[in-house]
């Protein structure tokens, strides 16, 4: 059973920088080197960091619960006319198990709520299987983007967007 929880207490957002602790060190070492994932962790996935963007920055995230176990976690923005699905992450273990799909759902959801009908979100250009997992959820690829994150890294990224 999947379960979609609001994080929005200290401990929640320590769960969600432990899971992106185990999840962007596995997945994005081999992609963008060991430098990169660790300047990116400390400056987005921190305690601090996540807690600043719900509290300051218009932020949302959930925690992704399998048969109770937390296996990873997502992260949504209204921006003006469309939603931006800022994170998605599930434990390497827990994919192909419909937890991605089950969690776009809801993000469909949300953006309907919010009486938008367009989801964005940006992928690393060398993130392929993540990319075939979006164009199978029905996102297309719309445009390319760098953007510079700080001491020396950018991220080289597809825009991705999906109609609904
Ligand atoms: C991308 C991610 C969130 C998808 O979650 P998931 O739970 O594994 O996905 P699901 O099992 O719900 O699969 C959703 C669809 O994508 C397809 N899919 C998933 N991984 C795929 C892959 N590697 N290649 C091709 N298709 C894939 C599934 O077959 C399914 O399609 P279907 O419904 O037509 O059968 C997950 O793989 C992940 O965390 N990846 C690593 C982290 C990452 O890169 N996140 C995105 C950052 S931008």
């Amino acid at each position: 059973m999947i379960e979609i929880t609001l994080a929005q207490t200290q401990p929640d957002y320590i769960l969600i920088e432990e899971l992106a602790d185990v999840i962007w060190r596995k997945h994005y070492i081999p992609i963008t080197g060991i430098g990169q994932v660790e300047h990116m962790l400390k400056k987005y996935q921190s305690a601090e960091a996540i807690s600043k963007q719900v509290e300051d920055e218009g932020f949302e995230y959930f925690i992704l619960r399998y048969d109770k176990t937390p296996v990873g976690y997502i992260s949504i923005r209204k921006e003006e006319d469309k939603l931006f699905l800022s994170k998605i992450y599930v434990l390497s273990e827990y994919r192909g198990k419909k937890i991605g799909k089950t969690a776009m759902q809801f993000i469909e959801e949300k953006a309907k709520a919010y009486g938008l009908k367009t989801i964005m979100l940006t992928v690393n250009k060398n993130n392929t299987n993540s990319i075939k997992a979006y164009e199978k959820l029905g996102f297309i690829n719309v445009c390319a983007l760098v953007k510079d994150i700080g001491n020396g890294y950018v991220m080289d990224d597809y825009q991705m967007e999906k109609k609904i």
